[in-house]
């Protein structure tokens, strides 16, 4: 019997993991896809790793009781600067966590002064601070952490335009030092963020370079996976874990990406 296409569940507190999913589409159409919105639990960002770990536990085997996925994408920097040890220790099936991109922006940046934009649990995680010692020791990294800019992604993709005033405000801490003048790289280190990529580049002062991990992760997968040529995959999925009058206005984002109409585990 011909076995089916792979199957990768994409797993966020909300929408984020949307900007991972559709990287790993665009590289591998072989690849069945699962969404899992963890809006029960939602956000991650300003809650501490003790409280997530439980909760994240939770959403997520529900998640894979639905789908029987082949390979389990944490599309979150908060949850995978904590939880990938334990996920890896407890599940059968591979695990790929989006980390924040200070590799590849120590060795894009010329002048040595990055900017990481994440959600302020992941600014202060113990594991980013050790990727910025480990890969890049000779830079500047100016930390910002923003809660609100996780809520503007949100209602971006249900129709609502970012402010633009607000997103030159979430950006002033980047220029506004004494070592902003020579800044020239932002990791966008949540996954929500490349879904404002365009708003926030807009409302910078000045061009800079935003990195995001979402490509890096899709090679990855295909490395774990090797879907070389198999026929286009359908039955893309979206899952959320509690019920919300705010699915509904999701709908034409998830269709945009193949994946239906918004599904409660
Ligand atoms: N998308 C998540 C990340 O990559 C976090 C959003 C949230 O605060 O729940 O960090």
């Amino acid at each position: 019997m011909a076995r089916r296409n792979p199957r990768v569940l994409v797993f966020d507190s909300g929408v984020g993991g949307l900007s991972v999913l559709a990287e790993i589409a665009r590289r591998l159409p072989g690849v069945e896809l699962a969404f899992t919105g963890d809006n029960r639990h939602f956000p991650y960002g300003t809650k501490p790793a003790a409280t997530l770990l439980p909760q994240i536990e939770q959403s997520l085997g529900k998640a894979m009781a639905a789908c029987d996925p082949d390979l389990v994408v944490i599309a979150c920097n908060t949850a995978s600067t904590f939880v990938l040890p334990h996920l890896r220790a407890t599940l059968s099936i591979p695990v790929v966590g989006v980390v924040p991109a200070i590799k590849p922006a120590a060795a894009l940046s010329a002048t040595g002064v990055i900017g990481l934009l994440a959600t302020p649990a992941t600014v202060d995680r113990p594991y980013t601070l050790e990727l910025i010692a480990r890969f890049a020791p000779g830079c500047t990294v100016i930390r910002n952490g923003s809660a609100e800019l996780v809520t503007l992604a949100e209602a971006a993709l249900r129709g609502i335009d970012p402010p633009r005033e607000r997103l030159a405000a979430i950006l002033a801490p980047f220029f506004d030092g004494p070592d902003g003048a020579r800044l020239d790289v932002i990791v966008l280190a949540c996954t929500h963020f490349p879904l404002l990529r365009d708003a926030l580049a807009a409302a910078a002062p000045r061009p800079v370079t935003f990195l995001d991990s979402g490509e890096a992760i899709a090679r990855r997968v295909e490395a774990l996976l090797a879907p070389a040529a198999l026929p286009a995959a359908g039955g893309h999925r979206a899952y959320f874990t509690a019920p919300s009058d705010d699915l509904a206005g999701l709908s034409p984002a998830l269709e945009r990406l193949g994946l239906g109409a918004p599904i409660v585990l």
